[in-house]
């Protein structure tokens, strides 16, 4: 019997929600399978916490989560009582730094029975593979002086280490996929470190010639992935580019409900970490009506990521037949419930293993 052991942090508001619908659906995965356990250790961490503790984790959280197989976090962020900065850089930022998760993946994808906002979009199947760990999030920087005197400044930080590392991953992954990688960059503007970031895409493409490699500068590359989404395989960039380009492509999917995503380590110290691309919601906490797809395609990267590819894809099947059947919650013009689409969900995934 595999026995995997996992971190869950339900978060705040709907991630309340969405990850007990997650973890049911990992539990049918097992129960399908036979040979497989997961074994959930659930941490009650994030802003109601913080209400109470004045810290988002506790002072060993990190140690707590250490020894686990994956990290499975659901959303965090209560910005009418906690300033979204504290919320965000105690609980998120610390895991995602402290575990050296240096490269984060976001697929984009057109699913079968969602209607994409774009007209006519061609079938797009897209990675942007972002660097995680520097560029410009960084903490170097300042301000001084007040009023019309006031100065600040904000450094971006590129390492060639930082960089190589996440366009080898890009390069990797697009070897197991359609074999072309697009390079975001902003050389004509920004004049340091895009250069170089240019000059290292140049390097590590040369160590991949069966894949095809293009550069594009940050603005066009949007604007491409709205006209022409359906042309790009895998788009590697920085920490702010790929931030902004990921929400473009959990945009023309059609809901950021949708949208997952993974954290991970690369050097085996540590767990990765998988979350969705949407937020807490408090728009519509409490009202049963979060869209758990996210949260569930969230889960299929994680089982992915153990390894277990084949389990991954059946997720994703069942999905998509479940939207194909027409049983969606409001956010992409369906009337059913969070816990409705879920069921369908189990119940589809009996039906495609
Ligand atoms: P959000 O993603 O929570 O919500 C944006 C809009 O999308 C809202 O109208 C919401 O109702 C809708 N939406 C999001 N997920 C949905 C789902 N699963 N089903 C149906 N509709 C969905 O982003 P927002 O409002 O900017 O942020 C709310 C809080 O979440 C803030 O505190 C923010 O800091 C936090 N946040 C946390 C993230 C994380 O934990 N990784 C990521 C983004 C935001
Ligand atoms: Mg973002």
């Amino acid at each position: 019997m595999k026995k995997y052991n996992i971190s869950v942090i339900p978060g705040d508001g709907i991630g309340k929600e969405v990850m007990p619908e997650a973890l049911r659906v990992l539990r049918a995965v097992a129960d399908i399978h036979g040979g497989l356990k997961f074994e959930f250790d659930s941490h009650p961490w994030g802003c109601e916490y913080y209400l109470e503790h004045n810290q988002m984790m506790p002072e060993d959280g990190l140690s707590r989560l250490e020894n686990s197989d994956a990290i499975f976090l659901g959303a965090v962020g209560y910005p009418k009582l906690v300033p979204d900065h504290v919320s965000l850089w105690g609980l998120l930022v610390k895991i995602r730094r402290g575990f050296e998760q240096v490269i984060n993946v976001r697929p984009a994808k057109q699913l079968v029975g969602i209607q994409s906002p774009l007209v006519n979009p061609r079938d797009f199947d897209f990675l942007v593979v972002r660097e995680n760990s520097e560029g410009e999030y960084s903490e170097v920087g300042g301000r001084i002086h007040s009023g019309s005197d006031e100065i600040a400044i904000q450094n971006a930080v590129f390492t060639r280490k930082g960089v190589e590392r996440a366009m080898e991953y890009a390069f990797k992954l697009a070897e197991q996929r359609q074999g072309y990688v697009a390079s975001a960059t902003k050389s004509n503007g920004i004049v340091h470190s895009m250069p170089f970031w240019d000059d290292v895409f140049r390097d590590v493409s040369e160590k991949y010639p069966d894949i095809k490699s293009d550069s594009f500068h940050v603005d066009a590359l949007a604007a491409f992935l709205v006209t022409r989404p359906h042309t790009f395989d895998v788009i590697v960039a920085s920490n702010l580019f790929g931030d902004i380009l990921t929400d473009v492509g959990a945009a023309i999917m059609g809901s950021i409900g949708i949208g997952p995503a993974a954290n991970i380590n690369l050097n085996g110290k540590y767990p990765s970490m998988f979350e969705p691309v949407h937020g807490s919601a408090p728009d519509i906490y409490g009202q049963g009506i979060a869209n758990p797809v996210g949260q569930i395609w969230t889960g299929k990267m994680m089982l992915d990521h153990l390894g277990e590819t084949e389990l991954g894809d059946k997720v994703l099947e069942a999905i998509e037949g479940v939207l194909e059947d027409g049983i969606k919650t409001a956010d992409i013009g369906g009337t059913s419930s969070t816990t409705e689409v879920t069921d369908a969900i189990i119940e589809k995934l009996k039906s495609v293993c």
